[in-house]
């Protein structure tokens, strides 16, 4: 199995990057790319662990040879969010980013599966999708906007106001990954109940819980070490799926469309990236009220990705 980073001596990238090291699978090669002059050296720094995963750096020149074979890719590649700032702002710096990362996956790994952190997430996997089309290889299958933060943070907070091990706690979160499109399903939490107030109240706090991390870093960025390990988390999943197993993620996808044309939702993993979309059930009336509400703005994101691609 080989793993690719893009963007991997950022904040995310390298918290991710070492996650990686530790605990993919022995005989796995994990090859980092980034711009920045440091990545060789994080390359070395993490080469010294002992594990059975082989790491090389490749610089400015190098992202042809760290994509040649790779099985997954993770872009973390980009600028993150600043105090005041909402995640479309990043959009005329990220956008170029990862059109120009992607038709390099196009040209030299086309089969691989493509993990997009990138923010705005709900606009970079448009971006992506449309750069693979006029590349000619688009697989709705093997392209991922990583959502799992939303659903350990919705996990994390369920569990600190239930007084729950956040890790027995299982909740959906679907939509899209931004303010109000980000719709965590608590009314499908098993094993507790809410008020309506706490419905609210948590509601809005995994929706905001991004702006809670980008406050408390005061102008140093946004989450890293909690996004690092919701994108380990959601690399094992695909890598554990290539392997054969069956393991169901949320994730960022085009679905069947009826929702807005790429949404958040569960998918069933296997060796062709996504086997299965799954149906997110049935919705509370408080649910499906945020959803209407939120799936105009969705689609706006989308387009914005559909035409910048195309201009
Ligand atoms: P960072 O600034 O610490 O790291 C970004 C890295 O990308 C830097 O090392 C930079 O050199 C590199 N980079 C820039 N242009 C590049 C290019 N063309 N090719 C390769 N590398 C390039 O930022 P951080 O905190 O790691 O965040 C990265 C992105 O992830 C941001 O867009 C942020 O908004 C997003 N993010 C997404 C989350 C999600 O849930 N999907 C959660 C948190 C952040």
């Amino acid at each position: 199995m080989k793993v690719a980073v893009l963007g991997a001596a950022g904040g995310i990238g390298q918290a991710l990057s070492l996650l990686l090291k530790t605990q993919l699978p022995a005989g796995s090669d994990l090859a980092l790319f980034d711009i920045a002059p440091v990545t060789p050296g994080v390359a070395v720094d993490l080469s010294h662990i002992p594990t059975a995963v082989t790491v090389k750096g490749y610089g400015q020149e190098g992202l042809k040879d760290a994509l040649a074979g790779a099985d997954v890719v993770l872009i973390p590649a980009g600028v993150p969010r600043k105090p005041g700032m909402d995640r479309s702002d990043l959009f005329n710096m990220n956008a170029g980013i990862i059109k120009n990362l992607i038709e390099n996956i196009a040209d030299t790994c086309p089969k691989a599966l493509v993990g997009i952190i990138t923010n705005p997430v709900n606009t970079t996997v448009a971006i992506a999708a449309e750069v693979l089309k006029k590349k000619g290889v688009y697989d709705k299958n093997r392209l991922f906007g990583v959502t799992t933060l939303d659903v350990i943070r919705a996990e994390t907070f369920v569990g600190e106001l239930k007084g729950k091990n956040p890790e027995d706690l299982h909740v959906p979160v679907i939509g899209g990954h931004s303010g109000t499109t980000i719709l965590p399903l608590l009314s499908q939490v098993k094993g507790v109940e809410f008020s309506q107030d706490e419905i609210e109240s948590l509601t809005h706090r995994i929706q905001n819980a991004g702006t809670e991390v980008v406050e408390a870093k005061a102008g140093g960025g946004s989450a890293t070490l909690s996004m690092g390990q919701a994108a380990a988390r959601f690399c094992f999943s695909l890598v554990k799926g290539l392997q054969g197993e069956n393991v169901t993620e949320y994730a960022y996808v085009e679905g069947d469309g009826s929702d807005a044309t790429y949404f958040a939702q569960a998918v069933r993993l296997g060796k062709n990236g996504i086997e299965e979309i799954l149906p997110y059930g049935t919705l509370s009336a408080f649910e499906e009220k945020a959803k209407n509400d939120m799936l105009d703005g969705l689609k706006k994101d989308i387009q914005m990705g559909i035409d910048f691609a195309n201009q």
